[in-house]
């Protein structure tokens, strides 16, 4: 087994929205992780920039009480958080004034790597990236990173690559998308590209059909009204679930490097059919089992947002032509289960007559909760009294066979942040990527807004709108059963 943990250089790291949600929850944590898994060299800063009025002191404190709420008790150690705790500095700033980037200036050390992490609203990109230039805080060789959403449409996207473009190069520019991050979505590119087992039968001849599954338990709580602009649609499919996509059906890039790879997936999206009215189920959740539905966290009572959309998707190249991509997300599901499933055609003759018992071979890659992979095989069932097939799966967990040592897996944010700051963009989505993501979304969205198209209700704890059954029936097929 080959094992190379790449180092990384001590660093700068400045994250704007410093105090907010996702610096507590994923970005300090995260850091800490990595700081006592040894990734994070001692002599690295990190400085939380925002709005709030903190010291050094009280910014320690809060990531202190995020460590304690979002990291596993077993990683809780005092010397080592007390270490992590020492890296960390402060700066209260004003995106949009004067105040505060003097001082960010003073902190930063000239000859570090430096990344500047805007967790922030997007209306504020253009604000700091500005700051950062007129205040000589970024240098050529600095990244930035930000978030999604980026754009709830091409021309916003398009705005929002042009403000950073003002300032930084493409290479600087480092647009998360977290599930790139996840370890089985890489592990995606590891099946395909490093076994001579499946490549030369992923295509349309061999491929039956292929079903994306994100589905949550969660519901929109407390979110509700960035929600109700965004939708499933633009929440998971735009972004996490065309990614995932992009893995399954892009031709091999001629080498592992940002640009082969982001390559490959343009061609992907750009390959994309648009997607007709009757190929799409979008759900939303009612009330049930003691909480509220969806309309109850939203702040319009007529709401037409979806927490749920189904769609089958066609990719117009010679690799998949005939081949549906059948995509499915929602929210208040019956299981937090994410899985693809490629399913392989049945074989063109059986030479034991029995063509009913012959299944489909089906190569399932398990994202969460447990990470894994299963291949469905036919074999003859034991025992005397004739040929009888029977189908078993060649199951694997990732976890229990590559053992403890890897059962400790980072987090798809510590892994991002350390990409940043090695320089690493693979896993990073590039702006015409998201262009094209959107040049795709957007009629879609467009046309259920002008036809008023209302959501499907589904019961909570559901597998979803009974129409997105009907999507696979017509075509005489199912989706799986997902527990
Ligand atoms: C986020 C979405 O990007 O991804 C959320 O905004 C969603 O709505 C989340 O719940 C899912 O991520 P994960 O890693 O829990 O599958």
């Amino acid at each position: 087994m080959v094992s190379r943990v790449i180092p990384v250089e001590p660093f700068d790291l400045v994250i704007f929205g410093g105090t907010g949600d996702l610096a507590k929850r994923k970005i300090l944590p995260g850091l800490y992780r990595r700081f006592i898994a040894g990734q994070m060299p001692a002599n690295s800063q990190i400085v939380g920039a925002a709005r709030a009025d903190l010291d050094t002191d009280g910014y320690r404190a809060l990531a202190r009480a995020a460590i304690e709420e979002f990291v596993a008790k077993d990683k809780q150690d005092e010397a080592q958080i007390a270490a992590f705790l020492a890296t960390l500095n402060y700066t209260s700033i004003d995106a949009t004034g004067i105040n505060g980037w003097s001082a960010l200036r003073t902190l930063m050390r000239p000859g570090m790597v430096s990344a500047f992490y805007f967790s922030v609203a997007p209306s504020l990109f253009g604000a700091i990236a500005e700051r950062l230039h007129e205040h000589g805080i970024a240098n050529p060789d600095s990244r930035i990173v930000v978030e999604k959403p980026f754009g709830r449409d091409l021309a916003t996207a398009k705005a929002l690559n042009a403000v950073l473009a003002d300032h930084f190069t493409e290479g600087q520019i480092y647009r998360i998308d977290h599930y790139l991050g996840k370890e089985t979505v890489q592990n995606l590119m590891a099946v395909r590209f490093a076994n001579i087992l499946f490549e030369p039968i992923w295509k349309a001849q061999y491929i039956d059909n292929v079903q994306i599954t994100v589905g949550e338990t969660v519901g929109v709580e407390g979110r509700g009204a960035y929600y109700d602009k965004s939708g499933a649609m633009r929440d998971m499919v735009q972004n996490h679930m065309m990614q995932l996509l992009c893995l399954i059906a892009m031709e091999p890039p001629y080498k592992f490097d940002p640009n082969a790879v982001r390559d490959e997936k343009l061609k992907v999206i750009r390959a994309l059919d648009p997607v007709q009215p009757a190929d799409i189920v979008r759900g939303q959740y009612l009330a049930g089992g003691g909480q509220g539905g969806y309309i109850e966290h939203s702040e319009n009572p007529a709401s037409k947002t979806e927490s749920y959309i189904a769609m089958k998707v066609g990719i117009s190249n010679w690799r998949w032509m005939g081949t549906p991509f059948y995509l499915r997300t929602g929210k208040r599901l019956r299981s937090r289960a994410s899985e693809i499933a490629v399913t392989f055609k049945a074989p063109p003759h059986s030479i034991f007559g029995m063509s009913d018992s012959m299944h489909e071979n089906v190569l399932v890659i398990r994202l969460q909760p447990d990470e894994g992979m299963t291949l469905t095989v036919m074999i003859k069932e034991p025992g005397p009294g004739g040929m009888r097939l029977t189908e078993v799966p060649l199951d694997m967990s990732f976890a229990e066979a590559l053992g403890a040592d890897h059962a400790d897996v980072p987090d798809a944010y510590e892994r991002l942040i350390m990409d940043v700051i090695r320089g690493n963009q693979t896993l990073f989505m590039r702006g015409d990527e998201v262009e094209a993501a959107w040049a795709w979304t957007d009629p879609i969205i467009q046309g259920w807004e002008a036809r008023g198209d209302k959501p499907k209700g589904y019961d909570p704890g559901s597998a979803g709108p009974d129409d997105a059954l009907m999507l696979l029936h017509r075509d005489g097929r199912r989706w799986r059963d997902i527990r």
